[in-house]
């Protein structure tokens, strides 16, 4: 099977739950301590693998390009001062890997927002990174991007990252029904977006993260608007799915949806604890709030 070398990262959308801040700041922009979610997204691609970053974006989005474009002059600014620290940063990030752009014009869904990919793809498998959804695993060598090609890679087909949620959250989410095949992988056979829990396959859901074939385009050319009225790459992989194999890989590890307000404070203390720099500082202010 050919290597997983490419990533779309979707992050064209509104950013509803997260208003009033997401109206001009993108919610992908967001800092978790002092880097914004999308940079962690980059960084777990890059850690996979991938050399090559599609961000689809939208009007209001354009910080993100600026985050991630060079800026000579700060450049020129931080050499002559001599903050060293702060220039390798700025370029290690800049370099890390090739990322494009390109604009979903009307929020048309997550489907809608893969199809804008096709060109930059071409005729190989690749990987979907939503991007305002930070996941760290136990192992950190193995992110949950690289786990999910390695399964592509050994099986062909497409795989998607799943956790399982309580009953009354099905309705969230792309949820996978199947065969467990091997501890942990599962052979699905159903694959429902947002089912009511009284219909649902099961309780495991779609989890921020895919590694997708590329005969999934032609599916989603004729996948009819669903739920929302949105196209949803869960109804074009469903159906991609009669014809080739659609893995699921439960993964041990965490999902910091950064969309959602609790969740982001949440993320922001986890990422915050673990730091050398503020970490035992925080942790003692969040003992003394406790008590
Ligand atoms: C999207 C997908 C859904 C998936 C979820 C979390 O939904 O459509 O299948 O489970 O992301 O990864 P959204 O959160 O955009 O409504």
């Amino acid at each position: 099977m050919p290597k997983v070398r490419k990533a779309i990262i979707p992050a064209a959308g509104y950013g509803t739950r997260f208003l009033p801040i997401s109206k001009a700041v993108p919610k992908e922009m967001l800092p978790l301590v002092d880097k914004p979610v999308i940079q962690y997204v980059v960084e777990e691609a890059v850690a996979s693998g991938i050399t090559d970053i599609l961000i689809v974006i939208s009007r209001s989005k354009r910080a993100i390009e600026e985050h991630f474009h060079p800026a000579f002059d700060l450049e020129s600014e931080l050499e002559a001062k001599g903050r060293v620290e702060e220039l390798e940063a700025l370029r290690r990030m800049q370099s890390m890997a090739r990322i494009h752009f390109i604009w979903q014009p009307k929020m048309g869904g997550l489907g809608d927002a893969i199809l804008y990919a096709k060109d930059h793809v071409g005729d190989e498998p690749f990987a979907v990174l939503l991007g305002d959804t930070v996941v760290t695993t136990q192992d950190e060598s193995r992110p949950v991007t690289r786990q999910l090609a390695d399964v592509v890679e050994l099986h062909g087909g497409s795989a998607v990252a799943l956790q399982e949620v309580p009953l009354e959250k099905v309705s969230r989410y792309g949820i996978l029904g199947g065969d467990e095949i091997s501890p942990g992988l599962i052979r699905a056979t159903q694959f429902v977006e947002k089912p009511k829990p009284e219909a649902t396959p099961s309780r495991l859901a779609v989890s921020a993260r895919y590694v997708l074939s590329p005969s999934i385009f032609a599916h989603l050319e004729k996948t009819p608007k669903g739920k929302g009225g949105e196209l949803q790459l869960t109804d074009a992989m469903a159906s991609l799915m009669k014809e080739e194999a659609l893995h699921g890989l439960r993964y041990d590890g965490q999902r910091h949806d950064i969309g959602n307000k609790l969740d982001f404070i949440k993320a922001n203390l986890h990422f915050g604890l673990q730091r050398a720099d503020i970490g035992s500082a925080l942790q003692e202010y969040v003992q003394q709030l406790a008590r």
